[in-house]
């Protein structure tokens, strides 16, 4: 297909709440968040802000890519909720870099990154782009009911950054939805209007944790199972699964139904809990700064999130 990853970056905010401190806000307590969901801490915004963990990420993966902003033909910043509703975090991340070219977010919660990855294709696919920054970055701590035990625990701040040049790279990427806000929704908060009729409900996450438990292991499996194949590709072929951080029961259900080895599923949940589109970016650029990677492996990725949405593809790692 059209492109291969140069450069990866993340950042994350310096704070880290721990389980014991997070049951000094709700009542919990580190043996049941760890083991419901193999969180041990995670990072949230003090002082930082969507725009500047998401400058920063990119400003890491451009370096890390050895491409400056002025060559960036495209940003696309993946996230559910960026600093302003207006303008888009990608045209902030435009002007903080000092790129020129196009930018737009795209929402597709958790499986925001995978998605703007999907676009992206279709640019290199029309030729239309050489280079292309794709961020995924969410600031949850904010969108939370923090007096909810049930949702507060499993989230936390953060994003990534890839930078796209021309290449053969991606093998495999399909994304799907299914429109459901019942099991899953953050609303959009007051209206400012003083003749709307509806009222306005607080801008907090709302879920059913048992329903999206179930669409998830199923989404994962599947998406897991038809990107591989799609790819022509044998499950035992794939060196790497970077799957969508969001619970490790939902990894270990996923990859039980597989026949990739759970060893080579790639798991950082524990350091920084859910971090929405946040997720396989931050995980991809630990595996690559860590030297995880090599030249010719084959990476499969897996994320689902609210929408409901889904996304899966496999990728070649060929960076340098
Ligand atoms: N601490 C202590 N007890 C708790 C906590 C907590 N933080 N939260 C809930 N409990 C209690 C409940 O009140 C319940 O008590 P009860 O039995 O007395 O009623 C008990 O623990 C069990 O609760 P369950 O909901 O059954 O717990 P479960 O094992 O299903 O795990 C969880 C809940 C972790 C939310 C799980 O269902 C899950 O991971 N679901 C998927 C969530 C997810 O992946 N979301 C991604 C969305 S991301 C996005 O798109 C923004």
């Amino acid at each position: 297909m059209s492109f291969r990853i140069l450069g990866t970056g993340k950042s994350v905010p310096d704070y880290v709440l721990t389980n014991d401190e997070m049951a000094t806000i709700v009542d919990t307590n580190d043996e049941w968040i760890r083991t419901r969901s193999g969180i041990r801490e995670r990072r949230i915004c003090t002082t930082e802000t969507p725009s500047t963990l998401a400058t920063q990420a990119a400003e890491r993966a451009l370096k890390d890519a050895h491409v400056s902003a002025q060559e960036l033909d495209l940003i696309i910043c993946a996230t559910i909720r960026g600093e302003y509703i207006s303008p888009a975090e990608a045209c902030v991340i435009q002007k903080n870099i000092g790129a020129t070219c196009p930018a737009f977010d795209l929402n597709a919660a958790c499986s925001g990154f995978l998605y703007a990855l999907d676009v992206a294709d279709g640019f290199f696919a029309r030729k239309r782009v050489k280079k292309v920054l794709v961020v995924g970055m969410d600031n949850m701590s904010n969108s939370l009911d923090w007096q909810d035990r049930s949702t507060c625990v499993l989230f936390g701040d953060g994003g990534g950054a890839a930078v796209l040049g021309e290449g053969d790279g991606l093998l495999s990427i399909h994304i799907t939805a299914q429109g459901d806000y019942d099991c899953l929704a953050i609303p959009r908060g007051e209206n400012t209007n003083p003749r709307y009729a509806n009222g306005s409900q607080r801008p907090v996450l709302k879920m059913n944790g048992r329903d999206v438990y179930k669409f998830a292991v199923n989404a994962m499996s599947k998406g897991l199972q038809k990107a591989v194949d799609d790819a022509g590709l044998k499950q035992e072929q794939i060196n790497w699964v970077i799957p969508h951080q969001a619970n490790i029961r939902i990894i270990d259900a996923a990859a039980a139904k597989l026949q990739i080895p759970r060893e080579r599923y790639f798991c950082n949940i524990a350091s920084y809990g859910n971090t929405s589109a946040g997720s396989i970016p931050i995980a991809l650029d630990e595996m690559n700064k860590e030297g995880i990677l090599k030249n010719g492996d084959l990476i499969a990725m897996s994320a689902f999130g609210g929408g409901l949405t889904s996304a899966s593809c496999v990728i070649r790692w060929n960076k340098d």
